[in-house]
């Protein structure tokens, strides 16, 4: 039985916990891999709309076991705020796993993200302040604490010391600000520990085990592949790997690469970025005010899950799109959103950069290169019509159909899944993906 991975294939936000929310649904283990709460999913399903940052979109179906894997940057208070408000909901949260060898997210970090990110002035990388960056810098420098300290004092003291001392040098030495003190913040650790208890395992065994029972594992990515470490539009990226290159998903749970047999990616029918960096399909005009405010109303507009920024907006960018593809080995795309253009006149596709007079077709490395180039598009026309109830790819406008034709075409990959709707059942299965 497969392992499946669904990463985000732009900037993130392409809308990964619906379709994981989806795909949920034959897996027995759904696992989150990478990043922290700087990632957001909203999922709404009978019980209402839920958003989560940490735990995994699997958590509505009760018999699943879902994992926060070792790749994962927890921030303790968060994850117990977003168990104990599922729980206020009526949603068990008795098969959830947290990994022991997860990075915790610890005051001092937050502190740093936030000095750091002043400090920059004008290039600024626009990060979520959750301080995840200096987490995972401190998991690097061999300086982190993970969650199996959490549940030993004698670890969590001085381990905790070494990691804030050498903060406090910083945020006092580099950045001027205020120490953190030691003695608050190891009483909430200690006590964030006693009530994450009953959580913490050692989850390689579990996703492995799962695996080796033959039963479907549905690995969770977060964020986008563009903004990843290695791959994405660097230096505005986020500090951790969200695609499923570089192992990323391997890693981020503890099993080999030859584990995973079909990756998804998802991508919206358009692109959206918060914080900083290129981004060469931006559009400022009403277009993008349109894009972004349909469905407001019902709390579906282009507003950051975590931040609540608002996000930018532009075409869908095949360019950048097929690099994605490409460095995921992506075996099949997720296609959401696909009903926010259901009142467009035109719908434009970017298929090329035009970058000092000459057409490129490759993803260029440098983020001054991005800055200068221009979109090339390619204009389709729009079907007008209402595609929220339709459920068979068939009963898709023409234009409709053609436009995800020429998102295989120029992705080079085939379109398994369209979203059309926040709920669970707005959407078209083309192929079924497990
Ligand atoms: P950080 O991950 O908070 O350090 O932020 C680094 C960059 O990644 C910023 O541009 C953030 O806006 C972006 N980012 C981080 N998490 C997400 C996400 O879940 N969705 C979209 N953008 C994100």
């Amino acid at each position: 039985m497969p392992i499946v991975v669904v990463v985000g294939g732009q900037w993130g936000d392409e809308g990964k916990g619906r379709i994981v929310d989806l795909l949920a649904r034959k897996a027995k283990v759904v696992a989150r891999y990478s990043a922290g709460n700087n990632a957001g999913h909203t999922i709404v399903n009978e019980r209402g709309e839920f958003k989560l940052n940490l735990v995994p979109a699997g958590i509505f179906y009760p018999e699943k076991t879902c994992v926060i894997g070792n790749g994962v940057a927890v921030d303790p208070g968060v994850l117990l705020g977003e168990i104990e408000g599922l729980q206020a909901k009526g949603i068990d949260t008795s098969k959830l796993v947290l990994s022991d060898r997860a990075q915790l997210v610890m005051p001092w970090h937050i502190a740093l993200d936030k000095l750091d990110e002043a400090s920059r002035g004008a290039t600024a990388i626009g990060t979520t302040g959750k301080g995840i960056g200096p987490c995972f810098v401190d998991k690097v420098a061999r300086r982190g604490i993970r969650v199996a300290d959490l549940l030993r004092p004698e670890d969590l003291i001085p381990r905790m010391k070494n990691s804030l001392d050498y903060a406090n040098r910083v945020i006092t030495g580099v950045y001027g600000g205020e120490p953190i003190d030691f003695d608050s913040c190891y009483q909430a650790y200690h006590d964030y520990g006693l009530r994450l208890s009953p959580y913490i395992a050692d989850v390689q065994g579990v996703v492995f085990d799962a695996h080796r029972r033959g039963e479907y594992v549905l690995l969770e990515g977060a964020q986008g592949s563009l903004l990843d470490l290695d791959h994405g539009t660097y230096p505005y990226v986020t500090s951790s790997v969200p695609s499923s290159s570089s192992g990323g998903a391997a890693i981020g749970v503890g099993i080999g690469p030859t584990d995973i047999q079909r990756v998804v990616g998802v991508f919206k029918s358009y692109c959206t970025r918060v914080g900083n960096g290129p981004f060469p399909t931006e559009l400022f005009d009403d277009v993008a005010a349109t894009l972004r405010d349909h469905g407001k109303e019902f709390g579906r507009g282009e507003y950051g899950t975590t931040t609540g920024r608002p996000r930018r907006i532009g075409w869908l960018d095949a360019v950048a799109a097929r690099y994605s593809v490409r460095f995921n080995g992506l075996s099949a795309l997720a296609l959401t959103r696909l009903d926010v253009l259901d009142n467009m006149p035109t719908i434009k596709i970017c298929t090329g950069y035009e970058l000092d007079g000459k057409i490129i077709s490759s993803f260029p490395s440098r983020e001054s290169t991005l800055e200068r180039i221009k979109p090339i598009y390619e204009e389709l026309p729009g079907w007008m019509t209402p595609t929220t109830e339709v459920r068979t790819f068939d009963d898709l406008p023409p234009q409709a159909r053609a436009f995800i034709k020429r998102v295989e075409e120029l992705l080079e990959c085939p379109v398994d899944l369209i979203s059309v709707g926040p709920s669970r059942e707005q959407a078209v299965i083309v192929n079924p993906i497990f």
